[in-house]
């Protein structure tokens, strides 16, 4: 096995999307966008979603690879949120079906969402809110937060606006780890947050960990593991830590020979996923895991698992509408995101815009490589459309085969028990855009 991960540790995509970002060639038009969009919310059956990126941080983590602002000054607020509700209103104009059609979830990312005060939290969700319906089978508001800067105020102010999901950036309980990544978090804190959401009546509480920090080893992830049981969340992602120092310099600060890789790296996973599964966590996907009773673990068997921009999820829309700087969103026939660059951002919301910045629309090819990598993704199988396909996929695959980590019978292509490290390296198969046209730069981090 050893050989194995030294062999297909390679730099592949996380797919969150297909086409990945690096492959949107067929940028939409701002009308484009607005007619993909209302083409996703024309049925009357349609739902959607919405994500909302707030990139405020007042220190930056030094592994981190979101879209984040470092600040520490809080006037910076207000104007932001009166942007994004201003944005919100462009996009009512444009897209007056969003109005019409229920909302299934509401999710504020970042960045760090609790960088807002509790009020400038309670104008942003509010304002979105007025005038939208609520979907009446089950409205669910789901929030990230970083639980050294969150107060028992902003979480009972989402709970008044029916926020019932949270998730707390743990990453690590180690006090070397978590010096070395600029993230100091005594586990007071994170036990502290994840009492006041459960007093408060939040019903799903997810932490986010990495494996693969530096300095990690067997012995911390197992004390990792152990504290996290102490705290039992519904939910946890288990991240791969993705290293791209070339879009991310400060990931420079630590030294290279202060990371597990490759083997030492999966053994990390292997180690927290025994000791989960032992304690009843049912393993989702690539890296997630989920007490039978979250709806993440249902929808895992009921067979209704997604994945989309922010990792695996329970639902699935036709819609996902982001707002906020560099914020993603999706239609049936389209990917759009916003201005990246804060400062365009704002000039384009100032003029009553819509901040365009790209997009994808996809093609009939790429609708059907989209489900089918999604399959695979969700459910280790997938049933391919031909045997041309199947023939094709088996000549890439040949190695993986070889070595019993991916299976074809017939059209089907499936992952082996030990082949699930890897599903990464087998969607590629999948992805005919990376096949036609390797990337000429370094994007993705490496699979493993
Ligand atoms: C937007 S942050 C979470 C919210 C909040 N800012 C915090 O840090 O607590 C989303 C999550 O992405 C994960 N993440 C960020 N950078 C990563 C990287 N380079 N590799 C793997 N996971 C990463 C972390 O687990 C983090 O909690
Ligand atoms: S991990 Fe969270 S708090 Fe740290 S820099 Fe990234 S987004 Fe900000």
């Amino acid at each position: 096995m050893k050989n194995l991960f030294a062999k297909y540790d390679i730099p592949a995509p996380r797919y969150t999307s297909y086409p990945t970002v690096p492959y949107w060639t067929e940028n939409p038009t701002r009308d484009q966008w607005i007619s993909e969009l209302n083409q996703g919310l024309a049925s009357e059956k349609s739902q959607w979603s919405m994500y909302v990126h707030i990139p405020f941080c007042e220190t930056l983590c030094t592994f981190c690879g979101c879209n984040t602002s470092i600040t520490k000054d809080h006037k910076r607020e207000s104007p932001y949120v009166t942007r994004v509700l201003k944005e919100h209103e462009a996009y009512l104009k444009a897209a007056p079906a969003l109005a019409l059609r229920p909302l299934v979830n509401m999710h504020l990312g970042g960045g760090t969402p609790t960088f807002l005060s509790a009020f400038e939290l309670d104008r942003l969700v509010g304002g979105l809110l007025k005038g939208l319906r609520k979907s009446p089978e089950g409205f669910e508001g789901s929030i990230e937060v970083d639980p050294r800067r969150t107060t028992l105020d902003q979480m009972e102010v989402l709970r008044k606006h029916g926020f019932n999901r949270i998730s707390l950036g743990v990453q690590d309980f180690d006090p070397e780890v978590q010096r070395l990544v600029n993230r100091v978090q005594p586990f007071q804190q994170t036990f502290a947050i994840t009492k006041g959401a459960r007093d408060l009546g939040y019903e799903s509480i997810n932490f986010d960990l990495i494996y693969g920090l530096p300095k990690q080893t067997l012995e911390t992830t197992k004390v990792m593991i152990e504290k996290t049981l102490e705290l039992k969340p519904d939910r946890i992602a288990l991240y791969s830590f993705a290293l791209v120092p070339w879009i991310k310099p400060a990931q420079r600060l630590f030294k290279d020979e202060d990371l597990p890789v490759g083997a030492e790296k999966r053994a990390l996973y292997e180690t927290a996923r025994e000791k989960l599964l032992s304690e009843g966590y049912i393993e989702i996907g690539m890296d997630h895991f989920a007490l039978k009773s979250d709806g993440l673990a249902k929808a895992a068997s009921s067979g209704t698992l997604h994945r989309n921009f922010m990792g695996y999820s329970d639902v699935r829309t036709d819609v996902m509408l982001g707002l906020g700087v560099s914020a993603i969103s999706e239609a049936p026939g389209c990917f759009h995101q916003n201005e990246k660059v804060l400062p365009v951002y704002e000039e384009a919301t100032d003029r009553g815009e819509i901040p365009t910045f790209r997009g994808h629309i996809l093609s009939i090819q790429d609708r059907k490589h989209r489900e089918q990598i999604l399959r695979l993704m969700t459910k280790f199988t997938v049933e391919l459309e031909s045997e041309a396909q199947a023939n094709d996929v088996r000549t890439f695959l040949h190695e993986l085969i070889q070595d019993g980590l991916v299976a074809i019978d017939g059209k089907v292509l499936s992952m082996k028990p030990e082949g699930r490290p890897f599903l990464r390296n087998a969607c590629m198969a999948l992805d005919i855009r990376l096949r036609e046209k390797a990337p000429n730069a370094r994007i993705f981090s490496t699979s493993v």
